[in-house]
């Protein structure tokens, strides 16, 4: 099926490998994994995405019960507005003062399938929630920038104030007269799919976004962390305010965004609850399959079990008690398992045969290919 990706082999241990390292990276934070559904009601993301984003308009796939169609659901574009959805829901923000939440999953939008774009992707996402200050914005890119620089992966970073919506309903004027577009188009959502910049117009930032955004260039700045201000960088999706930003991969241009994300202050309210601020962000788990290129360690130990299986077995229970990963490949012919071993790249064989059981322990064949 076009857009649906089955992953096996060493492109599913990458995948492994990134979410392992996602979730430890959350943890060092202190943000805590929450599993979200994949089934929503549509007006949850015609609230916060917004009804003229791609999103809602062109990219949501509805479901139903099979064969009735009266009542139904639509799978998740994105986490964001699901999170909030449960920190309502669940009244989380009553006993906390601040929430740091970790999530990682599939995601669904119908578009036209491409290298870098499916139509079922994964996300692994962050949100910070009741957090107003550019310390927060600044600890959520820096975590970002550690993620990648671990993984080896080279990135570009825009970021861009949009102040809020009143100063965007301003800069939708202007824009409007600018590409003089007629009242069924969102200037924005036209800016964001321009190509070419010359003479666009600015939007105006007030002095509250201002001195926000001030804060957080200083911390960056401070930290040595490389950006580039892109005023016409606007997001996609409607819930954000004041900070956005997006990594961008140095190799590939088309679909080239790794990750993208911002605050949003305004969606808590947008859903019917009480005003809470935010920020977060969400990476693509495919696109940064596309820029990995590290080997995994393989630490996976194989037990020939020649001509002694419950032998075998009993240095398998041992092995895997200590914490080490092992399989027991059974076979009489020692050098063919030494010969897969090196092909599947395992780095450590433990004979055990009648001879290793008579003596009582093992017998250690280290590998190099
Ligand atoms: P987004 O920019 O729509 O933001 O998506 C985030 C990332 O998901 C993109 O940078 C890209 O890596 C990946 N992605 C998006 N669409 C596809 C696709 N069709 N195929 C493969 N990868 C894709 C959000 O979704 C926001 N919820 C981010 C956020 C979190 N903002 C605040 N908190």
């Amino acid at each position: 099926m076009k857009g649906f990706k089955a992953y096996s082999g060493n492109e599913a241990s990458v995948l492994n490998y990134i979410i392992s390292k996602f979730l430890k990276l959350s943890k060092l934070h202190g943000f805590k994994t929450v599993h979200l559904p994949l089934v929503e009601e549509v007006e949850l993301y015609l609230r916060t995405s917004g009804e003229a984003s791609d999103v809602c308009n062109k990219e949501l796939f509805e479901v139903h019960r099979y064969g009735d169609k009266s009542r139904g659901w639509v799978l998740r574009p994105e986490g964001t507005a699901g999170c909030m959805q449960m920190v309502k829901e669940q009244s989380l923000m009553q006993d906390n003062h601040e929430l740091r939440l970790a999530y990682h999953g599939p995601m669904f939008r119908y578009n036209r399938p491409q290298a870098g774009r499916y139509r079922q992707f994964s996300q692994l996402g962050w949100e910070y929630i009741g957090v107003s200050d550019y310390h927060s914005d600044f600890e959520v890119i820096k975590a970002c920038v550690d993620f990648l620089k671990d993984l080896n992966i080279d990135f570009e970073i825009e970021i861009n104030s949009i102040c809020d919506s009143n100063d965007r309903k301003n800069y939708r004027k202007e824009l409007k007269e600018f590409y003089n577009l007629d009242d069924s188009q969102d200037p924005l959502k036209v800016l964001d799919k321009a190509e070419n910049f010359d003479n666009v117009p600015k939007m105006k930032i007030n002095e509250k976004d201002r001195n926000h955004f001030e804060g957080l260039k200083v911390l960056l700045e401070k930290s040595g962390i490389k950006f580039t201000i892109n005023p016409f960088l606007v997001r996609g999706l409607d819930y954000y305010n004041s900070t956005v930003f997006e990594f961008k991969s140095k190799l590939r241009e088309s679909q080239g965004s790794l990750l993208g994300g911002g605050r949003y202050d305004y969606l808590m309210e947008q859903i019917g609850g009480k005003h809470t601020p935010a920020i977060g962000f969400s990476i693509g788990l495919e696109r940064l399959l596309l820029e990995f290129n590290q080997e995994i360690e393989n630490d996976l130990v194989v037990i020939a079990s020649l001509d002694a299986p419950d032998f075998a077995l009993k240095v398998a229970d041992d092995l895997r008690k200590e914490g080490t990963a092992c399989v027991i490949w059974k076979g009489t012919d020692l050098s063919k398992i030494l010969k897969k071993a090196v092909s599947s790249k395992i780095k450590r064989v433990a004979i055990a045969g009648e001879k290793e059981e008579k003596a009582g322990k093992v017998v250690w064949k280290e590998l190099s290919f």
